[in-house]
């Protein structure tokens, strides 16, 4: 049985302008001590995917579907239930760490508290604990620093106390949202080195959200492909990279940068992401596709398997896409 099972998650926003349609019916599934990489360009759906799972959509959004984490749909449990299953069992890091940790309170006491709280230790207990995490995600002198506060640490070791902390109850699924984005390139590959070590070492089933592809490759097991809040393509990530079906997946392969390329200027993918509160009855990215035909406007594709465990949603027949 999957660790997660995401079935036709709809996520919709009321505001003056009408409404938001951010997710369209995505499906997605993760097996214990898995790591699926969804990606996307901004505004494709991926935070507000995270966010449902999580319980934490805006006042003015809504989420239909279902979301099986262990078996229990999440949509629908008690707040009370859900805090339960969120605080012990899901763990999530945020783009920018600076928003989730209080800058008055020293890292201990933040730390502590997650433990005193939800796994009822001891304040001494609980700091041990701590100390022992933010050893594991390599804080130097963490026994000494763990009274500092939050901007007494650089950028990278504020990911890295994140890190700590979503982990601090040993989760079954950590969700990173762009998780490197604000760091510098070094920085970034340090994050994703210590991420692969928390799997191996913990067996926690790993969501990377993310737009930059190279961050991918190597690291996930399979990759989503997220376009107006619908999966384009899915698969192993080799696959979906040596052989991507879908034209977006093209588009946004060609737009990473490669050392064994030499172009000066990167392909970027025409036009601009679609306005989510008029999408396309059709596909959403037909407006944008150099190969669309009169009926990928109109009729929305469905999602076929190719083999297994790839899956694509397009009209167009593979061989007139590669
Ligand atoms: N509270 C809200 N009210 C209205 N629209 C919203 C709200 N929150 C998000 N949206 C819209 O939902 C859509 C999907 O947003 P989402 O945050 O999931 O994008 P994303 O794929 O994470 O993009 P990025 O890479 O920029 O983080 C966007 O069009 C966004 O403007
Ligand atoms: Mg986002």
């Amino acid at each position: 049985m999957s660790l997660l099972n995401i079935q036709d998650l709809k996520v919709s926003f009321t505001t003056p302008e009408g409404e938001v349609n951010a997710v369209n019916g995505l499906n997605l599934s993760l097996n214990e001590g898995e790591t699926l990489a969804v990606v996307g360009e901004s505004g494709s759906g991926k935070s507000q995917t995270a966010f449902a799972t999580m319980g934490l959509l805006a006042k003015n959004g809504r989420a239909t579907g279902t979301i099986n984490f262990d078996g229990q749909n999440l949509l629908g449990m008690s707040t009370k239930a859900l805090n339960k299953v969120r605080s012990q069992q899901i763990g999530m890091i945020f783009q920018d760490p600076m928003t989730s940790l209080n800058p008055y309170l020293r890292i201990s006491e933040q730390m502590a508290e997650v433990l005193t709280l939800h796994k009822g230790m001891s304040k001494r207990d609980a700091i041990n604990e701590s100390v022992k995490m933010l050893d594991a995600v390599r804080i130097p002198d963490a026994r000494n620093r763990i009274t500092n506060y939050p901007h007494e640490f650089s950028g990278g070791m504020r990911q890295r106390i994140m890190i700590a902390m979503s982990l601090l109850c040993r989760p079954r699924l950590l969700i990173a949202d762009e998780p490197t984005t604000a760091l510098d390139v070094t920085v970034q590959a340090q994050i994703m080195q210590l991420l692969g070590d928390i799997r191996r070492e913990f067996g926690t089933a790993i969501i990377l959200i993310t737009h930059d592809l190279g961050v991918v490759a190597g690291f996930c097991d399979r990759t989503l492909v997220l376009y107006g809040g619908q999966v384009m393509e899915e698969g192993q990530t080799e696959t979906v990279f040596a052989n991507p079906t879908h034209p977006y997946t093209l588009g946004l392969l060609q737009a990473v940068p490669r050392l064994d390329r030499e172009e000066l200027e990167l392909a970027t993918i025409a036009g601009e992401p679609p306005d989510m509160s008029r999408l396309p009855a059709g596909c959403p990215f037909s407006p944008r596709c150099d190969i669309a035909m009169h009926r990928c406007a109109t009729l929305r594709p469905t999602l076929e398997t190719l083999e297994a465990g790839h899956r694509r949603a397009c009209h167009k027949p593979i061989a007139e896409v590669v």
